[in-house]
């Protein structure tokens, strides 16, 4: 039988985000094949885990979906502490959740690990009709920052597992 606690690595990621942009459904996409329609607002942090090969090696990953919500913040914030990972969420269809990465960039240097690596996500890419935010756009800022960039669709199992791995890779 397949042994969960069977693996090489274990790597802490964290999921950042305004509340809303999808970070819930990222997880679960990632962790469980799920989709949720109507998911409730995460309160303080869920964790999940899921391995993954990554050059040769079974990766554990850890991922803490964080509550995007001001009023979590404070909880939030101790379970940046060891985190080899993050992601930094934002809704394509939400210009204020774009505008609003440099502030989540902000907290994570400031609770964050000092060589923590970042990845950019661009999130509901299935919602083409309703963009704001072009894709150039959140590359240029992901290269600003020093960050791998992707588009993703949690609905439609879009590049999900490659964001995960992309990021993964870089931590290796
Ligand atoms: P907080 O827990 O409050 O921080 O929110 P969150 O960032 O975890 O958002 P969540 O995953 O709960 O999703 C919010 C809403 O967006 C839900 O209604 C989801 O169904 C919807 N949603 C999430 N991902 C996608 C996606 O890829 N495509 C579409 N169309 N909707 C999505």
């Amino acid at each position: 039988m397949y042994d969960d606690e069977d693996y090489d690595i274990l790597m802490k990621i964290i999921i950042v985000g305004d509340s809303g942009v999808g970070k819930t459904n990222l997880v679960n996409r990632f962790a469980q094949q799920t989709f949720l329609d109507d998911s409730k607002p995460t309160v303080g942090v869920e964790f999940f885990s899921r391995n993954i090969d990554i050059m040769g090696k079974t990766i554990k990953a850890q991922v803490w979906d964080t509550a995007g919500q001001e009023k979590f913040r404070a909880i939030t914030y101790g379970y940046y502490r060891g985190a080899m990972g993050a992601m930094i969420c934002y809704d394509i269809t939400k210009e204020q959740s774009f505008l609003n990465v440099e502030k989540w960039i902000d907290e994570l240097k400031d609770h964050g690990d000092s060589n923590l690596i970042t990845m950019l996500i661009g999130t509901k890419s299935d919602l083409e009709s309703k963009r704001v935010v072009r894709i150039e756009d959140g590359a240029q800022k992901a290269l600003q920052h020093n960050m791998a960039f992707l588009e993703t669709s949690s609905l439609k199992a879009a590049n999900v597992g490659k964001a995960f791995s992309m990021l993964l890779e870089k931590i290796y």
